[in-house]
């Protein structure tokens, strides 16, 4: 079950690369991000880390740890560095994975940490580590503007109505589920004033709304930063909306589809239009009481900054969430379209800089009863 997941993991990593040449898949199409060739081998990287070396195996690339390695390099300066080829970058990840897969098959004898095998923990954390880089190639390649024979986007919805949840005491976080990452941990209580939230995303047609409005030129709707924001970008509509009308998807032109969830907005534009409405973003804490239904469509903001819950410890590394907790990220809840449902559960938390519109984000409201 482990190594079939592995397997799909890089099924899917492989098709997403597979219409693309050298020169594609090592240029770098945003400074935002990384050239997708980086992400390949980071994520042969990050499994030769801890799934041959933290369970006692034998590096297959140590010399490339430097290179790969996310926070010695910011993404703008990724291209200049010495990169592997797209061939020897494949040989690298498929060298990784026979590894893997040698140790995985034999008794692990001398690990890391014992906790590492818990319920299969660090598998799951290479996997889903995987499938959140698909997720991230996917928006590189959607900002590449390259034409694509890609597709995807979220499903048309029903337009929300609002739900109300009583206030009380409820359980958030996770203890128990096995693939959990450290930020979701541990399950605790919370209190709860009574909310309402909508019981789904909102939709495009309801942006154009919000546009038409006026939204973008009515100061008074927009957090100050966020006024800034639109400014300095004069910001009329969510990132890959066509002036004329019209979406670029994929590097196809293709009609706004009214019934979608509205996608790649950032945080100030979520929250202006939730004031705009006369309602606000939820927190984190009361998407995750009130684990609304039509989520996987788009991430949603909420107006929580990222931190850890209470008694938070950080495992396996500092890096994967500790070293972002702070007032500077907002938490995103639910997945999108391109998120792999072994990333998808009610305590799963993303988060990004608020003014971040690559991401494939919508946002639902919500309002104090
Ligand atoms: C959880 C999506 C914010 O992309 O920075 C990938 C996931 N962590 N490699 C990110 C992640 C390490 C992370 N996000
Ligand atoms: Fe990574």
């Amino acid at each position: 079950m482990i190594a079939a997941g592995l397997e799909e993991a890089r099924a899917r990593t492989l098709g997403l690369l597979e219409p693309f040449d050298d020169e594609f898949l090592t240029a770098q199409h945003s400074p935002l991000m990384s050239p997708l060739a980086w992400d390949l081998a980071h994520v042969g990287n990050y499994e030769d880390l801890w799934l041959v070396r933290a369970l006692g195996g034998d590096a297959v690339g140590a010399q490339h740890d430097d290179v790969y390695d996310a926070f010695k390099h910011p993404r703008a300066d990724r291209p200049s560095l010495p990169l592997l080829t797209p061939a020897q970058t494949r040989a690298y990840v498929d060298q990784v994975r026979e590894r893997a897969l040698g140790l995985l098959a034999a008794p692990h004898v001398s690990i890391d940490d014992p906790r590492l095998l818990v319920d299969g923990f660090v598998y799951g954390m290479v996997i889903q580590h995987e499938h959140q880089h698909d997720e991230t190639m996917l928006a590189t390649i959607q900002l590449s503007g390259a034409s694509t024979p890609f597709a995807g986007g979220p499903r048309a919805i029903e337009r929300a109505t609002a739900t109300t949840i009583a206030g009380g005491t409820y359980v958030v976080g996770t203890s128990e589920a096995a693939w959990a990452y450290d930020n979701e941990r541990p399950a605790h209580e919370v209190h709860v004033e009574p909310f309402a939230i909508d019981d789904a995303p909102a939709t495009n047609a309801e942006y154009v709304e919000f546009i038409a409005a006026g939204g973008y030129d009515d100061e008074k709707v927009w957090h100050p930063d966020g006024w800034r924001w639109r400014n300095e970008h004069d910001a009329r509509g969510p990132l890959f909306w066509e002036p004329d009308g019209g979406v670029r998807r994929f590097g196809h032109l293709v009609d706004l589809a009214p019934d979608e969830p509205v996608q790649h907005v950032c945080w100030y534009e979520a929250d202006a239009f939730a004031r705009w409405a006369g309602k606000r973003l939820p927190t984190e804490v009361e998407w995750e009481v009130a684990a609304p239904p039509n989520t996987g469509h788009v991430w949603e903001w909420t107006s929580s900054s990222f931190a850890g819950w209470p008694a938070f410890v950080s495992f396996p590394y500092r890096e994967y969430s500790e070293v972002f907790f702070g007032p500077d990220y907002k938490v995103l809840r639910g997945g999108s379209w391109a998120t792999h449902a072994a990333a998808i559960r009610t305590t799963f938390r993303n988060w990004d800089f608020p003014i971040r519109r690559q991401i494939f984000a919508g946002f639902r409201c919500a309002a104090d009863v």
